[in-house]
This record gives C-alpha cells, structure tokens and sequence, in this order.
C-alpha cells in the first residue's frame, strides 16, 4: 500500500503541477479584446489589484448578487483554505511557532467546511432553478469535497490515526526515502480521494481559483477614455495598416 500511495501521489502531483501551468498559460495566452469590466470600476491598476483582494478574499461580488450561496461558498472556502494551512504541518520539520499557532483554530475550520459544502450541496436540490440546471459534474465535485472533509474529520474524531507515521510518509514521499503509510481505511480513503481531486483539478470546474485572475470584467480598469486599449493582434493589424 505504501509504494501504491507513493506511486499514486507522485503521478498526481504532476499531473496537478503540469495541467495547471498548461491551462493557466492557456489563460494567460487569452486576448481580450474588448474593455469590459464590471462597473463601477476601479479606474487605476492599484485600484484593481485591491478590488481582485476583495474578491478572492471575501466574494465581493457574490456577496452583493446572493446572500444564501455567498454564506455557505465563504464558509467552505475559508474552511478549505484554514484546513490546508494546517495540514502544511505535514510536509515540515521542524513545525515553525506560526504554523502551530493556527493548529487549533483548523480543528473547527474542518467543521466550517463540511457544514459549507452540505449547505451548497442541499442549494443543488432544494432551489428548483438550480436543480434544472445542475449537471453530475457538479454533484460529484461536491461529494467528493465532502467526502474528503469527512474521512478527515473522521480520522481526528472517530477513530485516531497515527498522524506521526503519516507525517513520516509523506516526509519520506519528498526526501525521496519512503516510511511506510499507517495501515488505517480512513487514511488510504482520504488520501485516495485527494489523489482523485488532484487529477481532477486541472480539467474541472474548480479552475475558476486561477480563472478568477483572468476574468476581464473584474481583472480590468475602467480607463478606456485616457488609454485606448489594443489587444496585442489587434495592434499587429494596425501596424500593418
Ligand atoms: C497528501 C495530502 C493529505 C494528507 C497526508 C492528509 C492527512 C490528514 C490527516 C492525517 C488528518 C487527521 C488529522 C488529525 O487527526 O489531527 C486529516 C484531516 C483532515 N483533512 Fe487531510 N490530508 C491531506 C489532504 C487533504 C486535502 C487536500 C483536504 C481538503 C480538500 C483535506 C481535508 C481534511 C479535513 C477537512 C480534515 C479534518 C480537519 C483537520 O484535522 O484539519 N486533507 N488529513
């Protein structure tokens, strides 16, 4: 099982490393050639790096266009990002004072996420509107959220896992010099589901983290009247004119 996992989470990892470059470089490559961002809009670019903060850190614009989803979005989101704070424990020797001083407030973030995601989940089937257009992919991206959130609470609260060994693991999966994985169900189902996600990340839905950055409704400033905006194959046709 130790050189399965091993085999497994190394193949993720580069298939979570490699599609992910591949497709923000995609985005990257984009033209957008037109000015459209959402007004009211910031009109310098600092004014827009601090409208992009507001947006990844508290949904803005969500927040504004539906109170139900922003609730339960904010609370899986901030949870997820908390809990993986914490588990960065995992992957460090020596633990630095900041890294352990979170430790306890991750405990309830793992809560925070679960409740998040049933909330977002029970949207999916109790708003008919939503229902309609709700497709498997998006049932499932969830369940297996869940299922991740609950295989790690389990492990914490149900039936203790020895996470010494664990950290000893994966240590060993990045120092290239293997410790067995503890022979534990929940551990081999909660790391199978996190091999799932990671091979999943790069062709899901959940590229909208890095897609965010992208959007020209949000990414732009409203300057149009004091700098004409030229995409770049636009100004390539204009040069040859
Ligand atoms: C290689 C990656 C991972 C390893 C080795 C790992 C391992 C563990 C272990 C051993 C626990 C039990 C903690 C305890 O008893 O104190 C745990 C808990 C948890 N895990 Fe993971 N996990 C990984 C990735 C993830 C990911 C990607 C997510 C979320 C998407 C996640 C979500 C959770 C949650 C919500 C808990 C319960 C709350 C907590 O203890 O922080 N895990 N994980």
């Amino acid at each position: 099982m130790t050189a399965l996992f091993a085999t497994l989470l190394y193949v993720a990892t580069a298939v979570l490393v490699g599609g992910l470059a591949y497709r923000i470089r995609d985005y990257a490559r984009t033209p957008a050639p037109l000015k459209i961002p959402t007004t009211p809009a910031p009109v310098t670019r600092s004014g827009v790096a601090l409208r992009m903060l507001r947006e990844v850190a508290f949904f803005e614009s969500l927040f504004r266009s539906n109170l139900w989803i922003w609730a339960f979005g904010w609370l899986f989101h901030a949870g997820l990002a908390l809990v993986l704070v914490r588990h960065l424990r995992y992957f460090v020797e020596p633990v630095p004072g900041w890294l352990a001083f979170v430790q306890p407030f991750g405990v309830y973030a793992g809560f925070a996420m679960a409740a998040g995601l049933a909330g977002l989940w029970a949207r999916r089937f109790l708003v008919p509107r939503v229902r309609y257009i709700s497709t498997p992919s998006d049932h499932l991206m969830l369940v297996l959220l869940l299922a991740i959130a609950l295989t790690g609470l389990a492990m914490k609260y149900v039936a203790h896992t020895d996470v010494v060994a664990v950290k000893a693991f994966i240590l060993g999966l990045l120092l290239f010099d293997w410790h067995p994985l503890p022979a534990d169900g929940l551990v081999y189902a909660h790391l199978a589901l996190v091999v799932l996600l990671m091979l999943v990340f790069p062709f899901s839905k959940l590229l909208h983290a890095p897609g965010l950055f992208f959007s020209p409704s949000r990414n732009q400033a409203d300057d149009p009247r004091e700098r004409r905006h030229l995409a770049p194959w636009a100004a390539k046709l204009d040069a040859e004119n």
